[in-house]
């Protein structure tokens, strides 16, 4: 009889000792802890951390755990996050790729264990392990800063100075296509002059270009998306423009942080009389240039509106219902379902209807409204 006890005892002891361990699993990310996973580019760039806050407050009240991580620009980096997103369980990744062609060996490994791939707001690049992609209308980003600076250019022959951002973000090709899709029958007729690109002006005879040949105007006039790397290239373009190059400009500035960047540069040039700058985001720093007349525009993205739409595909997934999608986007493997949303042009004129009367932001965070 006292052995049996002792044996009872000791199994007792050893199921506590197992449930314990089991708990501990739990706590440290064992399978189903977190149900979407985030992975962002980068939290130097304030257009990220505004994502990030959107996706915050719109979880704040969701049943389903979430958690982001930022891949800081690396790949490397990037494949991690994904890979402890993985081990916490995750059933759906929700990732904005640093470099879109990279980040397919990190979806690859997603895709491996079953979950659902949504590539957020840049696609990611040559892969089958993309689900879906949830994305503001990027051709019309690039089209409406194209279309702002023929709308505000002064005269004929007005020097025209192109920028681009990083050739590995897939962006940044549809940025320039919609750009260069006004503007080159504008160059063609001599509204404008190609200031500081040699490609560009090779091709300028050229409505549609090819990726190769974007790829070419992109090698020259590349930002990298770095605000500094736009201050040097900048800086060269002036030093080397000759006087004719100067005077009334126009900026095509693929972003809000470069844009700024550029618009000082060209401010401090005494050989400049007027510039109009293009931008995207609606920083707020930028937000506070346009009400200064430091920059011209800016492409307001509503990442409510993208965060809902990447919210409301991941719950669909987990509910195991078909996402409602408006189209596709081939990424050089696949057609990729995707859900696009329209994007907004703001200037002095609208920027308080827009971004304030929206609450997209409170009056208070700019001066001189
Ligand atoms: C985004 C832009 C952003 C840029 C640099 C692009 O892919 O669409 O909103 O400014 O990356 O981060």
């Amino acid at each position: 009889m006292k052995k049996v006890w002792k044996l009872l005892s000791m199994l007792t002891v050893m199921m506590l000792a197992v449930g314990m361990l089991a708990a501990c699993g739990d706590s440290s990310g064992s399978k189903g802890e977190v149900s979407i996973g985030i992975v962002l580019p980068t939290k130097d760039e304030p257009r990220w951390v505004q994502d990030e806050t959107r996706f915050k407050d719109a979880l704040a009240d969701s049943e389903y755990t979430t958690e982001i991580l930022f891949s800081q620009g690396s790949s490397a980096k990037e494949k991690e996050n994904v890979e402890t997103l993985l081990n916490k369980g995750i059933d759906v990744l929700i990732i904005a790729p640093h470099d879109g062609a990279a980040a397919g060996a990190a979806v690859a490994a997603a895709k491996k264990e079953g979950v659902t791939v949504i590539a957020y707001d840049r696609l990611i690049t040559d892969t089958d392990a993309v689900d879906y992609y949830v994305t503001f209308d990027s051709l019309a980003v690039g089209a409406a800063q194209g279309q702002y600076l023929i709308d505000n250019a002064k005269g004929k022959n007005v020097p025209l100075y192109l920028y681009a951002g990083a050739a590995s973000d897939n962006n940044a090709f549809l940025f320039f296509e919609g750009a260069w899709s006004v503007l080159q029958p504008k160059i063609a007729d001599g509204t404008f002059v190609i200031a500081n690109s040699s490609e560009a002006e090779a091709l300028k005879g050229k409505k549609d270009l090819t990726r190769d040949e974007l790829g070419k105007i992109l090698g020259q006039v590349t930002t990298n998306w770095d605000p500094n790397e736009a201050i040097n290239k900048a800086q060269t373009h002036l030093t080397a423009a000759a006087a004719s190059l100067k005077g009334d400009v126009a900026i095509l500035a693929p972003n809000d942080g470069t844009a700024r960047s550029i618009a000082d540069v060209f401010s401090s040039d005494s050989a400049i009389s007027s510039y109009v700058v293009t931008g995207q985001d609606a920083e707020k720093a930028s937000v506070q240039y346009i009400i200064d007349g430091k920059q011209s525009m800016t492409v307001f993205k509503d990442v409510r509106t993208l965060v809902k739409d990447a919210i409301g595909m991941a719950i669909d997934i987990l509910d195991d219902k078909t996402p409602e999608t408006t189209g596709t986007y081939n990424n050089g493997s696949v057609d990729v379902k995707a859900k696009q949303t329209d994007v907004i042009v703001v200037d002095q004129e609208n920027v308080k209807k827009e971004l304030i009367d929206s609450k997209y932001y409170e009056a208070s965070e700019f001066k001189g409204l």
